[in-house]
């Protein structure tokens, strides 16, 4: 099959969260039995990081923000073809992808993510330009949810379109006069179609106009009919229930195994455990800890923001700090969470270690060398730290909800304990799990029986590109 993915974040080149970690594994492990391509945005300095680069063809200039063309490369070594949207004027910008350098969104990212839509769509009509038809098209999240509208308004025969959602916050919401820039027709801005309260949202017309609707989680995909997960679109979902699945993110174990990482300082696999005491020594050290080999360490590595449930962490943690845990934090986003977390290692200053800004080796390094990774979210479509924590022997301290109720067990009958799991998010529920968790630490037997069950768990993505594959034969056929 020819695949052709969309998306607007691809690790290595372009990463603010786990789409990037998605769109970079997920088309290399379908690779091995299809022809797969990935579309995004040439953003600035993109074209640089890629090798033997060469023209494709122009795509014009539908907009009036200069001419669009695409430019085709590869990775050093790398098995997958990206096709770069090259269009200065939106793409080249100070700051990331969606903000710009004040923290704020660029102002015309409902142009910028109009245009590549739009140049996902093309694709599929003028195949013969580039030699290469897809069978299927791929998108992903609110930067394409517009592909399939364009599609529909077209009424071009087309390949089938499926859409998978990351997360159901990110609405991609705009005002009406906007729509008026992306060159769809009024016909579609109706409840029916892509309005939404008064406005209209590309992720809204990403579920209405796909063939088939993906989301990163079997329990993510139930969560989202019901009000309080479906972002005011609970009821859509519902309705299109038919056309909606789940599948569960995997691991790039060639990026993320601690017997290969070449991020950390030192291997370890199952049979050989010491590097992960000689990391949690050398990290202690490199960020001023106090070094204590038999404390329980922490780690927390996550965007700043309402849904990972960082408040709740807040509360509960100076308790444990006061008995000696440790704490190491790596986050970007929300101002006022950096300065809480800021006050709290200024209070215990030997305990707790908070870093700002975005930091791959450190990520890495901090997998590495806890004893507990904490993701206590409010909600999680799939969530990849706590996947990666338990390759790496640092058990997930989790809430029950979405990919982390899917991926992390304890008190499962017939699952082996891989971590500690709690039902609501309140303070007193994390609490208890913390609890459970110095518990265990404790207790050297227990603590290491349950290391092992973690790292034996394999989350590898061949299941997952198995049930994305079946999905679009059944589309094609
Ligand atoms: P989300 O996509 O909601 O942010 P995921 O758990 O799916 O959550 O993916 C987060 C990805 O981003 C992981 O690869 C994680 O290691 C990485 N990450 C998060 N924050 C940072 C940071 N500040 N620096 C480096 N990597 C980060
Ligand atoms: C989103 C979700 C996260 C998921 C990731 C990759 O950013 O918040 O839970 O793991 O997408 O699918």
């Amino acid at each position: 099959m020819k695949i052709l993915f969309v998306a607007s974040e691809v690790y290595p080149l372009v990463k603010t969260g786990g789409l990037a970690d998605v769109v970079g594994a997920l088309p290399v492990a379908l690779s091995a039995t299809n022809d797969v391509k990935v579309l995004l945005p040439a953003y600035e300095g993109l074209m640089g990081m890629l090798s033997d680069c060469r023209a494709g063809p122009i795509l014009g200039n539908p907009f009036g923000y200069g001419e669009m063309r695409l430019v085709f490369g590869r990775l050093e070594g790398g098995s997958i073809e990206f096709w770069l949207l090259d269009c200065p004027n939106l793409f080249h910008r100070q700051g990331g992808p969606y903000l710009n350098e004040d923290g704020h969104d660029h102002a015309d990212n409902h142009r910028r993510f109009a245009a590549l839509s739009w140049a996902g769509a093309v694709v599929t009509q003028y195949g013969s330009l580039m030699n290469w038809r897809p069978d299927i098209v791929h998108a992903h999240d609110w930067q394409t949810g517009l592909l399939p509208a364009y599609l529909r308004a077209w009424s071009q025969r087309h390949p089938p379109v499926v859409y998978t959602i990351h997360n159901m916050q990110f609405t991609g919401a705009y005002t009406h006069d906007q729509y008026l820039e992306t060159g769809l027709p009024e016909s579609l801005f109706n409840m029916y179609g892509l309005e939404y309260y008064g406005r209209y949202s590309m992720l809204k017309a990403g579920i209405q106009y796909s063939d088939a609707v993906t989301t990163v989680s079997p329990t993510y995909a139930k969560e989202i009919q019901t009000p309080a997960y479906g972002c005011g679109l609970d009821a859509l979902m519902r309705d299109q229930k038919h056309k909606i699945s789940g599948i569960l993110n995997g691991v790039d174990y060639q990026v993320w195994n601690p017997a290969t990482d070449e991020l950390i300082d030192h291997h370890y696999c199952l049979r050989d455990m010491d590097g992960k005491a000689l990391n949690k020594q050398a990290l202690q050290k490199k960020l001023g800890l106090r070094i204590e080999p038999r404390k329980p360490l922490l780690g927390l590595i996550s965007r700043l923001s309402e849904q990972k449930g960082l408040d709740l962490v807040l509360q509960v943690l100076p308790d444990y700090l006061e008995q000696g845990a440790q704490l190491i934090l790596l986050g970007s986003g929300e101002k006022s969470l950096e300065s809480a977390f800021r006050a709290l290692s200024g209070r215990f200053p030997d305990q707790v270690s908070a870093n700002f800004g975005y930091n791959e080796p450190l990520a890495h390094q901090i997998q590495s060398a806890s004893d507990f990774l904490l993701v206590p979210s409010r909600f999680e479509p799939c969530g990849l730290t706590q996947l990666y924590a338990l390759k790496y022997g640092t058990l997930p301290i989790v809430r029950r909800t979405g990919g982390l109720a899917d991926s992390v067990w304890e008190d499962i009958s017939g699952r082996p304990q891989t971590g500690f799991v709690f039902n609501d998010a309140t303070v007193h529920e994390l609490w208890h799990a913390l609890q459970r968790a110095m518990g265990a630490y404790e207790n050297e037997r227990v603590f290491r029986q349950l290391r092992e069950q973690a790292m034996q768990q394999d989350f590898s993505w061949e299941s997952s590109a198995a049930q994305y594959t079946s999905l679009y034969k059944r589309l094609i056929t």
